[in-house]
């Protein structure tokens, strides 16, 4: 008999939203803001870029007020770091810790829980040009720097924080590293997997200055896994998935939680003359001071097949590597459809992340990011039909359930996004938003909200704590 629960989410589950803040907030260079790498990010033609945003900074009490009547119960958004740090390290701007007192007193006014990510892509481009960013094991400490003056300043009012955004994507893609050169494959593995490991000791020192600096806060990472699930019965292909989920799904994982490289990660950084340079006491840094959870964003699982020993892998960086010549090869499934931009659309992959994760590490999830992006439109008496999106989220929030009823312990539902927002691969074209916003990609237009459809109907899940999805 397949288990499925019966029964509902527990009280006080946090239902919630996400946002970034390069995404939403605009106002790139006011108020002493420094400039960030996604700031000089080149878009392709036509494609928004995110001076303006949503305009969030200028309009953020209008946008937390329609936070209050959907009736959230946690927030989740990210401070700009060089709003606070302009320069990234070194002298902190007051107006930016001040932008965010505002924000954050608000929320708590509507009962809103405030859950923070330290670090969501937009890294210091001053800290690029100093010493290379991330390359650098310098790094470590201003990026400590920056949380302790965030713990300090913010945390008698956040408990629960976010170390850094989607690692696991950062690293694959040079710009969100500051790396403008154009590097060969090999170069570019061995830099990033030495980014990768410095981010990794940067999460250890993080989380064992949170648990110092903030009474009762909670921190984890939040992670982009996408489960690999065998293409087929055949054994080739159920081990190529298990290959591919050590070294695409945990491998950052079993740093964070265990301080280890797991052996066939180590092996493939090895064979690849990428083995970063460690220092011991690192990995024993991160073995003390493990994540209090995981933070999960989930919108797609993988389908893997063998990929043949004499196989060469198309060449190029993005977000995942589409074939390991030799170990795996990811596929389409014909049981997942996908959206237009080829993501699929799998909640039951949902529950496998859940599961999957918990038995590895034994630790809560949060889950940080989930929803479906496509082609909104504002209709002329103000409203936004998108009961596609409220088909994707009721499914995920299902198989949510069933984790929560079963016993899984998830800490609360934070959906992509509050409001629509600039997409990091799509400018405006794709939204996610649950709140329209009127721009498009060549025109700012009014920059109004509407709400859409699944905005009711999400408040309508929240008043019921989950009983109508
Ligand atoms: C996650 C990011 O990768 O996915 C978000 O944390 C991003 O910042 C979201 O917007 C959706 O991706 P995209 O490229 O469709 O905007």
């Amino acid at each position: 008999m397949k288990i499925k629960g019966n029964g509902e989410f527990p009280p006080g589950f946090l239902f919630g939203a996400s946002s970034s803040a390069y995404q939403i907030e605009g106002a790139y260079d006011e108020d002493g803001r420094g400039p960030s790498v996604m700031d000089l990010l080149q878009r392709e033609d036509g494609m928004a870029d995110y001076k303006v945003a949503a305009d969030h900074y200028h309009r953020f009490e209008e946008d937390i007020r329609l936070m209050g009547e959907l009736g959230l119960k946690a927030y989740r958004f990210s401070f700009s770091w060089t709003r606070i740090l302009p320069e990234g390290n070194g002298q902190v701007n007051p107006e930016g810790l001040k932008f965010y007192d505002k924000v954050i007193e608000m929320l708590l006014k509507y009962g809103i829980e405030p859950i923070v990510t330290i670090y969501h892509f937009d890294y210091p481009q001053r800290l690029v040009e100093q010493y290379g960013g991330w390359r650098s094991r310098q790094s470590i400490g201003d990026y400590a720097e920056y949380a302790s003056i965030l713990f300090k300043h913010f945390g008698d009012r956040v408990k629960y924080w976010l170390t850094i955004n989607e690692q696991d994507h950062v690293i694959h893609l040079p710009e969100r590293l500051g790396i403008r050169a154009l590097l060969d494959e090999a170069e570019f593995d061995r830099i990033s997997q030495q980014c990768s490991y410095h981010m990794c000791v940067a999460t250890a020192r993080v989380i064992r200055l949170c648990h110092e600096l903030v009474p009762g806060g909670q921190i984890g990472p939040a992670m982009n896994p996408m489960i690999g699930i065998p293409a087929s019965g055949k054994p080739a292909d159920m081990l190529a998935a298990a290959e591919y989920n050590e070294l695409a799904s945990y491998y950052l994982l079993d740093l964070h939680c265990k301080g280890m490289f797991s052996p066939l990660y180590a092996k493939y950084l090895a064979d690849r003359g990428c083995f970063p340079e460690i220092e011991v006491a690192d990995l024993e840094e991160m073995r003390r001071n493990p994540p209090d959870f995981i933070g999960v964003n989930y919108y797609m699982n993988q389908t893997v097949q063998q990929s043949p020993a004499d196989a060469i892998a198309p060449r190029g960086t993005g977000v995942i590597k589409r074939e390991e010549a030799g170990i795996y090869a990811l596929t389409s499934n014909p049981h997942v459809p996908e959206s237009e931009w080829g993501w699929g659309i799998c909640p039951a992959g949902l529950k496998m992340a859940i599961m999957e994760l918990f038995s590895r590490y034994g630790l809560p999830a949060l889950i940080t990011e989930n929803g479906l992006g496509d082609r909104d439109e504002l209709l002329p008496d103000g409203t936004v039909r998108d009961d596609y999106r409220i088909g994707y989220l009721s499914a995920h929030l299902k198989e949510l359930r069933d984790c929560v009823v079963t016993g899984y312990p998830v800490i609360g539902y934070c959906l992509w996004s509050f409001m629509d927002v600039v997409s990091g691969h799509d400018g405006m074209n794709k939204r996610y938003g649950l709140v329209y916003l009127n721009r498009n990609d060549k025109e700012l237009l009014d920059l109004g909200r509407f709400r859409k459809d699944s905005f009711h109907w999400y408040a309508r899940v929240i008043a019921t704590n989950g009983a109508e999805l």
